[in-house]
C-alpha cells in the first residue's frame, strides 16, 4: 500500500497497517506484480510499472491513445468501466458505485448554488415554494439524483430515453417527462443495448428537445446526466434554452467534457457547460464538475475498494496465483492490452 494514498479520503495509513498491509512509497509500490490505481498512471507514474506487470482501474477504456500508452509500457490492463451490465459483474461496476455518489452529491452541489430552499415552508413570515429540479438522463446517477432531491423536499420531473425507466422514476415520486415514440425506428432505439441507451432518431431527439426546453424553462434546478457510451454525449439543453431559464438557476452537467464541441472546447449535455469550473452564463449557473465522486472520497473509496476486490477474485486463483481467464466474460471485456498490444477495440 502505497504510504499516504488513502489520506485525501481520510484513510489513515495505521488503519492499513492494522489490517495486515505493508506501507511503502511510490517506487515500491508501483514495482508490484498487480498495481490497483484509481485512474490512468500520470506521465510520472507510468514508467514506474514493471513491464508485465497487471494494472486495474477505471482507465477510460474509449480512449484509444490511453490504450495504447499502457500497452507500450508492457502492462497488463484492465479498464474496470467496460465490465458488462449483467448480474454477475454488478459487485464490481465501478460506474454504478461511482455514477450512485456523483447523482447524490450532484444535488447537493445545486443546492449550494441556489439561493432558495428546496422544500415548501409555511413559516410567519410568509410561504416558501418548493424548488422544482428536472433530471435528464435517469440512469445510476440520475435516479440517485432523482431520490436526493426528493428527501430534500423538491418537486421532481425526469426524462430519459429508455422507457424502462419510466416505472423506476416514478416509485422515486418524480414526475416522467413522456416523449412518446412514433415509430418503430424510434421505439427500437429506446430499447437501447445491454442497459445503455443508443443514440436516438432526430426525429425524437428534436421532439423530447421542444419537451426540455418547456420543462427547463420552469425549472429552478436542473441535473443532467444523459450519457451514451463511446459517443459525444447528446445536447439536451441548447444556449437557447439556457437563455430563456429562470435568473439564478442552477445546472449541473454530469456530461460535462463528453459532449460535441462547441466553440473549441467539449461541452456536455449543455454546450455552455465548462470542464471542472462553475459558471454564471445568461444568469444561470453552469456546474461542470467531472469528478464529483472525489467530493464524497471516504464512501466513493470505500465502494470502489470492493469493486476492485471482488475484480481481483476473476483474476486470482484460491491458490492465490495470477489466471487470467480470457473464457470469463468479464475478465475478456475489461482486458486494454496484454504483451505489448491493445486487445480491445475502443469501439466495443
Ligand atoms: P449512462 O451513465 O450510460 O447514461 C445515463 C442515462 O442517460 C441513461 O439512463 C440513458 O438512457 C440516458 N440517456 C441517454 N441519452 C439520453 C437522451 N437523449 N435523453 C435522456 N436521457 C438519455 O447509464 P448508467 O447510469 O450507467 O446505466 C444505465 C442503466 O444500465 C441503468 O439504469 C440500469 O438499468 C442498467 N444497469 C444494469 C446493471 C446490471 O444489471 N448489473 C448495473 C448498472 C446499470
Amino acid at each position: 500500500m502505497q504510504s499516504g494514498a488513502g489520506l485525501p479520503a481520510s484513510y489513515i495509513d495505521d488503519a492499513y497497517a492494522v489490517a495486515g498491509a505493508e506501507l511503502v512509497d511510490v517506487n515500491t509500490a508501483f514495482s508490484a506484480e498487480i498495481v490497483l490505481k484509481v485512474q490512468s498512471p500520470s506521465e510520472a507514474e507510468l514508467p514506474l510499472l514493471k513491464s508485465g506487470s497487471v494494472l486495474a482501474g477505471m482507465l477510460d477504456p474509449f480512449n484509444t491513445d490511453n490504450a495504447a500508452r499502457l500497452a507500450a509500457a508492457g502492462v497488463t490492463a484492465f479498464a474496470l468501466e467496460a465490465a458488462p451490465r449483467t448480474t454477475r459483474a454488478q459487485s464490481l461496476d465501478v460506474l454504478s458505485s461511482q455514477a450512485n455518489i456523483a447523482g447524490y452529491k450532484a444535488v447537493l452541489v445545486a443546492c449550494n448554488l441556489y439561493q432558495r430552499f428546496m422544500p415548501m415552508l409555511m413559516t410567519a413570515a410568509g410561504t416558501v415554494k418548493a424548488a422544482r429540479v428536472l433530471i435528464l438522463g435517469a440512469g445510476v446517477a440520475g435516479l440517485q439524483a432523482i431520490a436526493t432531491a426528493k428527501r430534500l423536499g423538491a418537486v421532481v420531473e425526469a426524462s430519459d430515453v429508455r422507457p424502462a425507466v419510466k416505472e423506476q422514476i416514478e416509485s422515486l415520486g418524480a414526475k416522467f417527462v413522456d416523449v412518446p415514440f412514433e415509430t418503430d425506428e424510434e421505439r427500437e432505439a429506446a430499447e437501447g443495448v445491454g442497459g445503455y441507451a443508443r443514440p436516438m432518431p432526430p426525429s425524437w431527439l428534436a421532439r423530447q428537445a421542444a419537451q426540455v426546453h418547456e420543462r427547463a424553462k420552469l425549472a429552478d434546478i436542473v441535473i443532467s446526466t444523459a450519457l451514451i457510451p463511446g459517443r459525444p454525449a447528446p445536447t439536451l439543453l441548447s444556449v437557447e434554452t439556457v437563455k430563456h431559464m429562470k435568473p439564478g438557476s442552477v445546472i449541473v452537467d454530469l456530461a460535462a467534457g463528453r459532449g460535441p464541441e462547441y466553440e473549441g472546447k467539449k461541452g456536455g449535455n449543455c454546450p455552455l457547460t465548462e470542464v471542472d469550473q462553475a459558471v454564471m452564463k445568461h444568469g444561470v449557473h453552469i456546474v461542470g464538475y467531472t469528478n464529483l465522486a472525489s467530493m464524497v472520497a471516504a464512501d466513493a473509496s470505500a465502494l470502489y475498494a470492493r469493486n476492485l476486490l471482488d475484480f481481483l477474485k476473476l483474476i486470482i486463483s484460491k491458490e492465490g496465483t495470477l489466471n487470467i481467464d480470457l473464457a470469463d466474460d468479464i475478465v475478456a471485456a475489461t482486458l486494454q492490452c496484454r504483451d505489448g498490444q491493445v486487445t480491445r477495440p475502443a469501439s466495443a
